[in-house]
């Protein structure tokens, strides 16, 4: 029986634009999937969060061409909300994978293992760019696209839900159909961001929180502009940056889901956004990707 985890994500900068081949700056945080394969007469899913995770069955069917004879049971709990900008499914794909490269001794990399986690994502979701299975296997704060590891910012990031539902699909078609019919207006705004994500990189490597913060905040402006963000979101943005956040966007394809806060006082931050009618989450950056776990737990690395 083998143990596996691996970590959800912001956006710290540069989400959508990164679709369009700009930069974007990505951090693993402490919530975590993990996941247990054992080997077994046939092979099943226990999944309380999502019983038929249309991810897991992708998943199976690449172990099936690996082992063809090979049943498992395969046990995941993800303490990710699904669907809400902290990229859960690209947890969900990289934990189960990673129990089951321990278990079978499949002898794959982080990389190998974030390359199959993309396809998996690519079959499940039509697109997806490989920055959210990259992250979920290397951990830390990574540029990309290629996912060069960049120092983790040393600071408590809190999350808030807005609970509102939407969909990765929808919102990365939303600003193709905006490009294909604003081209000039909507590509300078994606290549902005870009340049956002590039200052983001040096003031991140320059330990420059403040900075950070400040092309956060500029980042939530220019997707706005683009039409990707809700007025929840702004209200829980808003609460952030005036509970003392050094910078506040949302994080993840937008329309709802989530946002995220750099906050060197994580508490008020969360007092304030729950104010708003959010749910705050606290959490931090993690630098740690794909590990191997001795039990399942509760996926949560930082409620110590
Ligand atoms: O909302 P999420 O966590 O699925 O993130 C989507 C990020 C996008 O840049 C909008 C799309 C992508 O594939 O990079």
């Amino acid at each position: 029986m083998a143990i596996a985890s691996a970590p959800g994500r912001v956006c710290l900068l540069g989400e959508h634009a990164v679709v369009y081949g700009e930069p974007a700056l990505t951090c693993a945080i402490g919530l975590r999937t993990r996941a247990e394969a054992r080997p077994a007469p046939r092979t099943r899913v226990h999944n309380p969060m999502a019983p038929d995770s249309p991810y897991l069955r992708e998943v199976l069917r690449w172990f099936h061409t690996r082992c063809p004879d090979q049943g498992v049971h395969l046990r995941v709990a993800s303490a990710l909300p699904a669907a809400s900008g902290l990229a859960s499914s690209a947890s969900v794909t990289l934990a189960a994978l990673g129990a089951l490269n321990h278990e079978f001794l499949l002898g794959l990399s982080p990389r190998g293992l974030a390359a199959i986690g993309h396809q998996v994502e690519r079959r499940v979701q039509g697109r997806a760019s490989p920055m959210d299975t990259l992250t979920a296997a290397l951990g830390g704060a990574l540029l990309h696209p290629g996912g060069r590891r960049l120092p983790i910012p040393r600071v408590g990031l809190v999350v808030g839900e807005t609970h509102v539902a939407r969909s990765t699909g929808r919102m990365v078609d939303r600003v193709a159909r905006l490009r294909g019919r604003h081209t000039p207006t909507a590509s300078h705004l994606l290549s902005s961001i870009g340049d956002l994500s590039r200052r983001g990189e040096t003031a991140l490597r320059r330990g420059d929180l403040p900075t950070l913060g400040r092309l956060m905040d500029l980042d939530h402006q220019m997707l706005t502009a683009l039409g990707v963000s809700h007025p929840r979101l702004d209200t829980l943005v808003e609460a952030a940056r005036g509970a003392g956040a050094l910078g506040a966007k949302l994080t993840g394809a937008g329309g709802g889901g989530c946002m995220v806060a750099l906050a060197p006082e994580p508490q008020g931050v969360a007092r304030a956004i729950r104010r708003a009618g959010g749910t705050p989450i606290l959490t931090r950056p993690d630098s740690a990707g794909i590990r191997q776990e001795t039990k399942m737990g509760g996926g949560r690395e930082d409620e110590s």
